[in-house]
């Protein structure tokens, strides 16, 4: 009921040519996937670049932050408008590399959230512990202040238009996945989150990825847990070859 998601988030990688022959290596690997939303997160400005290629492909384009306001005097930023006229459909929002370098924090993630749902852009909202918060046994209670936050004012109908990504950071960049069991029982408590904020139809219909050194080799795993619903994939999204094969999780 919940269709998989597979996002690639680039980071602070590929010039336009690097992503032009990223996308012409992957789309011929994964076009007879129709099963799984699959979606590319490139920086600004090489947005429109892969657009353009991916045109017909039915992969999804997405911004890897954007601003509250859809205009203004706001040096840097861009807006929700803008994404949906590069051609994005989805953004990553809340991303634990923007909580910790960018100062964001759950009201900034909140306003975010609002505008990108205003505009019409799919959020992949971010949340995770860090390697203290989840020694010091904390991991519930900081997943439950970030979606509390996060969420605040966001109407039932509304959320399950979303995708929440739980990527703890510890998992982030360091090759060191979360075990499939730690993932799942973060993902069930999550989901519990939402029916306690909002309802169960709610909270069964909310597709929750995982994140964090996710590869070809241990997606499988992930995926074969009840309550996780895809990934975000970062390092290993960089190589069209083992995006692909992430995407191809089934086979
Ligand atoms: P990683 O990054 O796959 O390189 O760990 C995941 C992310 O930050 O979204």
């Amino acid at each position: 009921m919940r269709k998989p998601v597979i996002a690639g988030n680039w980071k602070l990688f590929k010039t336009s040519g690097e992503a032009v022959d990223f996308v012409t290596e992957l789309v011929p690997l994964v076009k007879d996937i129709i099963d799984v939303e699959i979606v590319i997160a490139p920086a600004f400005t090489v947005l429109a670049t892969v657009q353009k290629k991916l045109e017909g492909s039915g992969l999804h384009l997405a911004g890897q932050d954007c601003f509250w306001e859809n205009e203004g005097a706001y040096t840097g930023e861009v807006s929700p408008l803008m994404l949906s006229d590069a051609g994005c459909s989805h953004v990553i929002i809340g991303h634990s590399e923007r909580r910790l370098y960018f100062g964001e924090t759950d009201d900034t993630v909140n306003k975010k959230l609002k505008a990108a749902l205003k505009g019409g852009l799919t959020p992949i909202f971010c949340i995770g512990e860090t390697l203290e918060e989840r020694e010091a046994g904390d991991t519930f209670n900081v997943l439950r202040t970030q979606i509390a936050g996060g969420l605040k004012g966001i109407p039932a109908g509304n959320v399950n238009r979303m995708v929440i990504a739980y990527e703890p950071v510890w998992a982030i960049g360091t090759g060191k996945t979360a075990s499939d069991g730690q993932a799942q029982e973060a993902h069930k408590f999550m989901r519990g989150l939402l029916s306690e904020f909002y309802d169960w139809t709610i909270a069964e219909e909310t597709r929750i990825l995982y994140g964090g050194s996710v590869k070809p080799e241990n997606i499988k795993g992930l995926m074969a847990q009840p309550d996780i619903d895809g990934a975000l994939v970062g390092g290993a999204s960089l190589k069209a070859e083992s995006f692909a094969s992430i995407v191809r999780f089934k086979q």
